[in-house]
């Protein structure tokens, strides 16, 4: 396949991967066609109900103030906190109206090539099981939770659901040019742990922070974590933690700036520019930021997670 504009690839059906990309060799379960999708969402149980309403309560006393307006507002126009883990179908069709998205259900991580052509289609993929008691706090796998808490309120803003569009458009572009990492960190720091600059401060937007109990509190307010106004090229360069609080987050002014720095670029340059592996450390600040807040990294430094550090 040559180097196209992302634009150019047909996401009718599957696009056919080069033979020369690289794709994680994932099993696919049993009865799982090449779209990954589960045929239903699982039923669930009267336990796995109360675990939903028991994580949202939670949030939901945690959000206001440090969620960003238009998450909170997409959490209310979806009613997800009617009880119980959502429907998908009832769900698609609220936001179906607002945004033309849809949520359908996958038996687990997915493969991104497949992800991406979800998104492309403005179909969000989202895990069918919901976290135990015995990982109420912490799961590493996304689980419904994350996926419909997390991430579905925000795909009611329109210029956000344009954006998650494109980003899985470039996923394709981004694998022919071997630089997948890169547009990775870009996920993670924009749609996981995103912040955005509001009128009133700042506000967490990212799934990540969303959707668990400490890192909403620690992103927008503690003074470990550095917070650094974003910028497309700083961050495909940038390392990222996966299993602890981040030790840097960076802030968009608005959605239109988000979109403004990525869909409307075209990144074939950088991709060619892009050196193989990171070149930032995820601690570190350099002289092109634009430092809105320089973090102790005081909790880091103590040992973060496992430490008993206080993610102060
Ligand atoms: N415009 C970028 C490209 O040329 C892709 C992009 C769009 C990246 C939206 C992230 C989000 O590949
Ligand atoms: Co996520």
């Amino acid at each position: 396949m040559s180097y196209t504009a992302a634009r150019e690839t047909d996401f009718t059906c599957l696009p056919e991967l080069s033979a020369d990309t690289f794709a994680a060799p994932l099993k696919r379960p049993a009865g799982i066609g090449e779209d990954w999708l589960e045929p239903e969402q699982k039923r669930y149980t009267t336990d796995d109900d109360a675990v939903w309403d028991d994580l949202f309560a939670r949030q939901i006393e945690i959000l206001p103030g440090r969620a960003a307006t238009a998450f909170l507002a997409g959490l209310e126009r979806l009613d997800l906190g009617r009880g119980g883990v959502p429907d998908f179908a009832a769900l698609s069709r609220k936001l179906g109206a607002l945004t033309g998205w849809s949520v359908v259900p996958v038996p687990m991580l997915i493969p991104d090539h497949v992800f991406f052509w979800h998104l492309a289609n403005r179909r969000f993929p989202a895990g069918n099981f919901i976290r135990s008691r015995s990982t109420f706090d912490y799961i590493e796998e996304p689980d419904v939770f994350h996926d419909v808490f997390g991430h579905v309120p925000m795909l009611t803003d329109p210029v956000f659901a344009d954006y998650m569009q494109e980003y899985g458009r470039a996923g394709w572009k981004a694998m022919r040019h071997n630089r997948l990492k890169a547009l990775g960190a870009l996920y993670w720091y924009t749609v996981e742990f995103g912040l955005v600059q509001e009128a009133q401060g700042l506000r967490a937007y990212g799934a990540g922070i969303l959707s668990g109990p400490s890192e909403a509190v620690f992103a927008v307010e503690a003074r470990s974590p550095n917070r650094i106004g974003l910028n497309v090229d700083r961050v495909m360069r940038t390392d990222y933690v996966i299993d602890d609080l981040q030790p840097t987050y960076f802030v968009i002014d608005s959605f239109s700036d988000l979109f403004q720095q990525t869909a409307l670029r075209d990144f074939n340059q950088l991709y060619t520019s892009l050196p193989n592996g990171f070149t930032y450390a995820n601690s570190a600040v350099i002289e092109v930021d634009k430092v809105l807040h320089r973090g102790t990294q005081e909790y880091l430094l103590r040992g973060g997670r496992g430490s008993g550090a206080e993610p102060v």
